[in-house]
C-alpha cells in the first residue's frame, strides 16, 4: 500500500481541473476568469464578480440587472430560521451560528437535492449567495439584543447587508456610499481564491453528492479556523495587542523563535510567495475608510509599521512571508463598527460565491468523482486480539 504518493496538506497535489481563478504565488497576480483583481476591485462591483465567477463572462447590463434582481429575490430566511438563532447563547460566536443556519437551509429547500440538474444547482447558489448577507445580519444582531431586520430589495446587494447590520427599526438608516463601495471592495476580494482548505472542503463535502446548503456549511466550518479565514479576526486581536510601535520587535522576535508557537497574523501564504495583491488593495481601503470616517487609528500605524520591519528582517525576508489579505481588512471593518467575531464571518460571506462557484464546476465535470484521499499506514500490523489477563 505505500505506492501512493505522499503528500500532506497537498503541497504538490492538483485535486481538480478549474476554470475559475488562476494563482501566480511567485509574482502576486491573481485572476478571476482572466481578469485581475485589482482591475475587478476598482472597476467591478461584488454582484458582477459573482455573476463572472459563475458564469465566466462579464455580464451585459441586462444581463447583471437580471442577476441582480435574481439574487435579491431570494434575500429573506424562512421565518422558522428565526426561532433557530434563539436557541443559541447570545455570546456566541457567530461562526458557529452560521454554521448552524446554513447547514439548516437544506431542510428548507427539498429541490437541492437534486444536484444533477443544473436549473435547480443554479437556484441554490443564488439563494446561497442571496441569504448569506441575511444570516451574517443576523447573527450580529442577536448578539447585539436587537431585532432581526429583513432585507430591503430597493438598495444594493451590500448597502441591504450595511442596512440590515447596523439599521434599527427606530429609525431610516443611511448607507454611507464610501463605506458601501469599502465593503463592496471587501467582498470583491474575498470572493474566490481557486483551492484553499475551505473550497476544497465544499468540494470534497460535494463530491459525495451532498446537497450545497450542507456543503456550504462544511466550507464555513473548515474557513473559521486561524490559519484560514479566523486570521482576521486573529490579527486585529494581535495588533491591538502589539498596541504601540516600540512593542513590535519583541513580537517580530516571537514570531521568529521556533520553541514560541506565536505567528505573525495575516502573514504568510502557502501560494503567495510575494505580495498578496489582495493585501495592497486592502492597504488603500483602510486609508480611504479611516478619511471617510475621520478616524485616525493607532492600530494602523502599528499594522505598517510592523509590516515594514518584517519585510526587511532576513526570516521574513528567506521564508518569504508577506502580508496576506486578512491582515489590513480588520482595520477597516473594525473602523466600520463591527465587533472582531463578525469579520471571519464577512470572509464566509463573500467566499460563498467563490464556493457555490466551484461546487457547479466539480458536479458539471464529467470526470468528477467522489475525493477518497488514500494513506501511508504506520500503525501495528495483524495481531491476535488478546485477553484483559494477557495485556
Ligand atoms: N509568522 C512566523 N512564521 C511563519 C508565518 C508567520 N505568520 N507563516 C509561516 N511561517 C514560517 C513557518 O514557521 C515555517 O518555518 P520553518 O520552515 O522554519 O518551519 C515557514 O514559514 C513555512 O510555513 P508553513 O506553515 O510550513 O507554510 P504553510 O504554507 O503550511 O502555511 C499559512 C501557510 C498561511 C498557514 C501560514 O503562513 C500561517 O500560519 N500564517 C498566519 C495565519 C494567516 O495569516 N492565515 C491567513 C492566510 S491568507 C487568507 C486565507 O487563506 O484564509
Amino acid at each position: 500500500s505505500d505506492h501512493f504518493t505522499f503528500d500532506p496538506g497537498f503541497t504538490s497535489t492538483a485535486s481538480c481541473e478549474s476554470a475559475i481563478t488562476f494563482i501566480d504565488g511567485d509574482e502576486g497576480i491573481l485572476l478571476h476568469r482572466g481578469y485581475s483583481i485589482e482591475e475587478l476591485s476598482e472597476k467591478s462591483s461584488f454582484m458582477e464578480v459573482s455573476y463572472l465567477l459563475l458564469n465566466g463572462e462579464l455580464p451585459s447590463k441586462a444581463q447583471l440587472g437580471d442577476f441582480s434582481q435574481t439574487i435579491s429575490r431570494h434575500t429573506m430566511l424562512h421565518e422558522q430560521l428565526a426561532t433557530f438563532y434563539r436557541g443559541f447563547r447570545r455570546d456566541a460566536h457567530p461562526m458557529a451560528i452560521m454554521c448552524g443556519v446554513v447547514g439548516a437551509l437544506s431542510a428548507f429547500y427539498h429541490d437541492s437535492t437534486d444536484i444533477s440538474d443544473p436549473t435547480h444547482r443554479m437556484i441554490s447558489s443564488h439563494r446561497l449567495i442571496a441569504k448569506m448577507p441575511t444570516i451574517a445580519a443576523m447573527a450580529y444582531k442577536y448578539s447585539m439584543g436587537q431585532p432581526f431586520l429583513y432585507p430591503d430589495n430597493s438598495l444594493s446587494y451590500t448597502g441591504n447587508f450595511l442596512r440590515m447590520t447596523f439599521g434599527v427599526p427606530a429609525e431610516p438608516y443611511f448607507v454611507n456610499p464610501v463605506i458601501e463601495r469599502a465593503m463592496d471592495r471587501i467582498f470583491i476580494l474575498h470572493a474566490d481564491h481557486e483551492q484553499n482548505a475551505s473550497t476544497s472542503t465544499v468540494r470534497l463535502a460535494g463530491s459525495s453528492g451532498a446537497n450545497p446548503f450542507a456543503c456550504i456549511a462544511a466550507g464555513i466550518a473548515c474557513l473559521w479556523g486561524p490559519a484560514h479565514g479566523g486570521a482576521n479576526e486573529a490579527a486585529l486581536n494581535m495588533l491591538r495587542e502589539i498596541g504601540t510601535p516600540d512593542k513590535i520587535p519583541h513580537y517580530i522576535e516571537r514570531a521568529k523563535d521556533k520553541n514560541d508557537p506565536f505567528r505573525l497574523m495575516g502573514f504568510g501564504h502557502r501560494v503567495y510567495k510575494n505580495y498578496d495583491p489582495r493585501a495592497t488593495v486592502m492597504q488603500k481601503t483602510v486609508r480611504e475608510v479611516l478619511t471617510e470616517l475621520k478616524v485616525s487609528d493607532p492600530i494602523f500605524d502599528v499594522a505598517l509599521q510592523l509590516e515594514e520591519m518584517a519585510l526587511n528582517d532576513p526570516y521574513f525576508i528567506e521564508k518569504k512571508l508577506f502580508p496576506n489579505v486578512d491582515f489590513y481588512s480588520g482595520i477597516i471593518l473594525s473602523a466600520i463598527g463591527f465587533p472582531t467575531e463578525m469579520f471571519t464571518v464577512l470572509f464566509a460571506l463573500s467566499r460563498t460565491v467563490g464556493w457555490v462557484a466551484q461546487w457547479n464546476e466539480m458536479i458539471s465535470d464529467p470526470g468528477q468523482k467522489i475525493g477518497r484521499p488514500r494513506q501511508l499506514y504506520t500503525g501495528p500490523q495483524a495481531r491476535p486480539y488478546t485477553s484483559f489477563d494477557a495485556r
